[in-house]
């Protein structure tokens, strides 16, 4: 893992951004996985702008994104369907087409986007990391081999998540549709993103500490390319 501390959020999410324009302006068909919550949104902007000054395009990319809830419809405003055309889709030249979110209530539905994904060669995964140490949503004591599946939210997330929701937690979905581990360890790269000092556990498991089902993060220790850019709040659990 390659670690890489930033003093702040904006300029977290601009050293993202070199990142990404690297990966789609050196194939321009590139494969993205998209995440969605807070922590990427400044990326996006940064992805948006640069589009805006014509530096980039979006013609050829085939996006794939990590999850979405159970039991609320896609157009609400809190779907991550909503949440990614809002924030990026509707903003730059990217096809329908070529954008992916799992969608549906069943295992069958996961199944069908797991079969989507199995072609997908993702070339550059985006993650943001949950307090409890989630990826996607795989929450604590999610096996590692699992591909796409049917998630209960923790109580932790609906916590964190209600913000989203009036912050009533009733109002938050209790499932998601989920991208598995095994599917995040196929791409070829895998940044990961953290900002906040309520980070900073999950970052200090996921970097130091031992590999384990209770930290789904830390799954990313046996990934050959892995980037992860904090802030320096995220980053204040770090020993080194
Ligand atoms: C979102 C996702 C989640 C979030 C995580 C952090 O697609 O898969 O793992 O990345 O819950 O959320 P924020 O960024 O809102 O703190």
């Amino acid at each position: 893992m390659k670690v890489i501390v930033c003093k702040d959020y904006d300029a977290m999410s601009k050293k993202a951004y070199e990142y990404m324009k690297e990966c789609i302006t050196s194939k321009k068909n590139a494969v993205l996985g998209l995440a969605t919550g807070s922590t990427p949104v400044g990326l996006y902007k940064e992805m948006v702008a640069d589009y805006k000054a014509g530096n980039t395009d979006y013609k050829d990319i085939v996006s794939y994104n990590l999850d979405e809830y159970v039991g609320i419809d896609r157009n609400h405003p809190e779907s991550y369907y909503s949440f990614m055309h809002k924030n990026l889709f509707d903003l730059v030249d990217i096809k329908d087409e070529n954008t992916h979110l799992p969608c549906g209530t069943t295992q069958a539905d996961a199944d069908a986007y797991e079969a989507q994904l199995q072609n997908a060669n993702i070339d550059l995964q985006i993650l943001g990391i949950g307090r409890n140490g989630h990826i996607g949503f795989n929450e604590p004591g999610t096996s590692f081999d699992m591909g796409t599946h049917v998630v209960d939210l923790t109580e932790s997330t609906i916590e964190a998540n209600c913000r989203f929701f009036d912050n009533d937690p009733n109002l938050v979905p209790k499932q998601a549709l989920s991208m598995g581990i095994a599917d995040i360890m196929k791409s070829k790269e895998v940044l990961v993103l953290a900002s906040g000092v309520e980070k900073a556990d999950a970052v200090k498991g996921m970097i130091e500490g031992s590999v384990t089902e209770e930290c789904p993060a830390s799954a990313l220790q046996n990934h050959p390319n892995v980037i992860v850019i904090v802030d320096e709040a995220a980053a204040s659990k770090l020993s080194k």
